[in-house]
């Protein structure tokens, strides 16, 4: 079981840009106050509207980005305006202050080793590309591999396309109706490419839930490892409030019982691991694809 390391504080961060990105999805930065720490590919935070606010729980996000602007550490998010508090974040106008835990749970071990394969659905190409740099920086380059329905929801493809090419890395296009790229979803992507790759694979991915449960089977079923930022509804985003559980496999509900599943009190059970803080991201045998919805 992972152990979660309590690095996060509550702030209040300032908006620096709010945009339209394309697809219906929208860029927001943050700008950080001094003390939040930087936050690794594949973790998010919890936005807290300030009052008075139409939504009582925060809204949790992945981390897209992580920069720094002088001396500001500036986080992005790229999201959809779904609902009554993203619809809420989508309105703040640059200046204004929003609420922020963070950064929580788990991201992705890219220090695994193996042939890195980012496999991203829709806005899950945002941390996959913080992640594509964070490889780079210790010289690797991967694969990436961008699927959607329609090339349309291939989202700031332009900008996917000019980073990788710029850190060496290749871009592999996949699309269900074959209007941009191979004519097909990622997994059929994905059991093209591997035969080229020099395995071991270690794949990083993003996307829907049900894509995400397609590149876990891949990868058992083809002997790769592969780490999968998953999504729950969530209140608290720190363990306390039980509320996000994702159902254990069983080699990991035997590993959990074996190490005494009282060890980390704000983590999972046997049963059921925590989406915020067992996760967000987890290896393909930690769950039981069969029952994660
Ligand atoms: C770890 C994590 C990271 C996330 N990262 C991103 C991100 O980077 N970009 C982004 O656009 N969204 C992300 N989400 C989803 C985002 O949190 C939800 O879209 C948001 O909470 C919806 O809030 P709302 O008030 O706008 O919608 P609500 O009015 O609460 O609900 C509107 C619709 O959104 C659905 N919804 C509500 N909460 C969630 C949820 N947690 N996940 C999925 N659907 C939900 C509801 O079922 C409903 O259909 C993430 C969720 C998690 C758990
Ligand atoms: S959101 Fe409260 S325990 Fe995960």
């Amino acid at each position: 079981m992972a152990t979660t390391t309590r690095t996060w504080r509550q702030v209040s961060a300032r908006v620096r840009t709010q945009r339209e990105y394309g697809a219906g999805f929208r860029w927001l930065e943050l700008e950080m106050p001094a003390g939040f720490a930087a936050p690794v590919a594949g973790q998010f935070v919890q936005l807290l509207l300030d009052p008075p606010s139409p939504v009582l729980l925060p809204r949790p996000m992945s981390v897209a980005s992580v920069s720094k602007k002088g001396t500001k550490l500036v986080v992005g998010f790229l999201y959809a305006p779904v609902g009554t508090g993203t619809q809420a974040i989508a309105r703040l106008e640059p200046g204004s202050t929003i609420g922020v835990t963070g950064p929580l749970g788990q991201g992705y071990p890219l220090d695994e080793p193996g042939t890195p394969v980012l496999v991203a659905g829709g806005r899950g190409v945002a941390p996959l590309l913080m992640a594509a740099d964070v490889l780079a920086k210790s010289r690797r380059r991967c694969e990436f591999v961008f699927g959607a329905r329609t090339a349309s929801l291939l989202v700031g493809l332009a900008e996917a396309r000019e980073r990788l090419a710029k850190r060496g890395s290749k871009l592999h296009l996949a699309t269900d109706d074959g209007t941009r790229g191979f004519k097909g979803n990622v997994v059929q992507m994905l059991d093209r490419l591997a035969p080229k790759l020099a395995g071991p694979l270690v794949i990083y991915s993003c996307g829907p839930h049900g894509m995400l449960a397609a590149v876990a089977r891949w990868a058992m079923a083809n002997g790769a490892r592969a780490h999968l930022a998953m999504e729950s509804v969530m209140a608290c985003g720190t363990g306390v409030c039980r509320g996000c559980p994702l159902p254990r496999s069983a080699e990991a509900r035997d590993r959990v019982l074996a190490t005494g599943a009282d060890a980390a009190p704000l983590q999972g059970n046997p049963e059921w691991a925590m989406c915020c803080t067992d996760g967000p991201v987890f290896e393909a045998r930690e769950l039981d694809w069969d029952r994660v919805e």
